[in-house]
């Protein structure tokens, strides 16, 4: 293997990624390139030489040195050739793709339909690609949303009101059920579940009536606007409420330890399995151990385990 390309998608632990899949790659003598602006850059052979010193001082940054786009373009045939035609132009030998579903599902397009050699590495603050038990990006984002809870919290306590406060994920509920367990909130509200809301206004009024003083409801944007739950709760319990939503703050910022430090590892082993071979695959760490995990698997819709979630909150608050 002579060449490697990567290409990104944008999450805290990014780049951490990339310097330790750049670095790895530097000590086997292998050329690197990153691809920006995603898919889309990799159409139009979009590329910068990446090298030791070029991601230096990287490691704790957030978003993508290489910048990135939704490419609805990839999703086209056409788009998919002229981006194989740019890869072997550019005699790169392989590819490293970091990401959520999306961009794990291009890269299994690229693998399976076009033979190239594809290594994924889940990144994505929603926790959602299958078969992988953490994401990179995905603990800050919980990290950088509880801070904002505590916060909001001081103001909710000290005023004795009701908050809705909005987190990030439209098809999946992770980062709203970590938070409402770690931030000791009351109810949660996600895609991937039902929920009865006459059932909790009900009880609020009920916990108001008995002397409970606040409540913290989180709610993930792909269930409902937290602005219109929180219309609901006044209108049927009487009762002031004030919405927070968080939004794009959850996916950048600093990455946490745990991040940085999958990124070392994951980035490493990416290259590693890309030399020894292997494609159509992501990496992942299971019992504290590198694996790879077929693309295939890695993005079919993923369960939520949602019950247990909500029955460890209710006996807790
Ligand atoms: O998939 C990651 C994610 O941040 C989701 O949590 C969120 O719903 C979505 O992307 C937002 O996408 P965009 O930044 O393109 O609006």
């Amino acid at each position: 293997m002579k060449k490697i390309a990567i290409v990104t998608r944008d999450c805290a632990g990014v780049n951490a990624v990339i310097r330790s899949v750049v670095r790895t790659a530097c000590n086997y003598n292998i050329e690197v390139v990153g691809v920006l602006k995603g898919f889309a850059g990799l159409i139009d052979g979009k590329f910068i030489p990446l090298n030791r010193s070029s991601v230096s001082g990287i490691i704790n940054l957030g978003g993508t040195i290489l910048k990135t786009a939704r490419s609805h373009r990839f999703l086209l045939e056409s788009e998919q050739k002229k981006a194989v035609k740019t890869i072997k132009k550019h005699n790169i030998d392989g590819l490293i793709v970091i990401g959520g579903d999306g961009s794990l599902r291009g890269g299994h397009v690229l693998s399976s339909k076009y033979n190239i050699l594809v290594i994924g590495i889940p990144a994505t603050i929603d926790n959602d690609v299958n078969g992988v038990d953490l994401t990179i990006g995905a603990d800050t984002a919980v990290n950088v949303a509880l801070d904002a809870l505590d916060k909001i919290r001081d103001t909710a306590t000290s005023l004795e009101r009701i908050f809705v406060v909005e987190v990030m994920g439209h098809e999946c509920g992770y980062i709203a059920l970590q938070v409402a367990l770690a931030g000791g909130c009351e109810e949660v509200l996600i895609p991937e579940k039902d929920f009865d809301i006459d059932r909790m206004c009900e009880e609020i009024k009920i916990g108001r009536s008995k002397g409970k003083e606040s409540w913290i409801i989180i709610v993930a944007e792909g269930k409902a606007r937290g602005h219109d739950i929180a219309n609901i709760i006044t209108e049927k319990t009487g009762l002031e409420t004030r919405v927070a939503v968080l939004g794009h703050i959850q996916r950048g910022g600093h990455p946490t330890s745990i991040d940085r430090i999958m990124a070392a590892r994951l980035g490493n082993y990416a290259v590693n399995v890309l030399r020894d071979g292997i494609t159509d695959h992501c990496v992942s760490l299971k019992n504290g151990n590198p694996v790879t995990v077929p693309l295939e698997f890695a993005v079919q819709p993923k369960k939520t385990d949602a019950d247990t979630y909500y029955k460890l909150i209710k006996i807790l608050t």
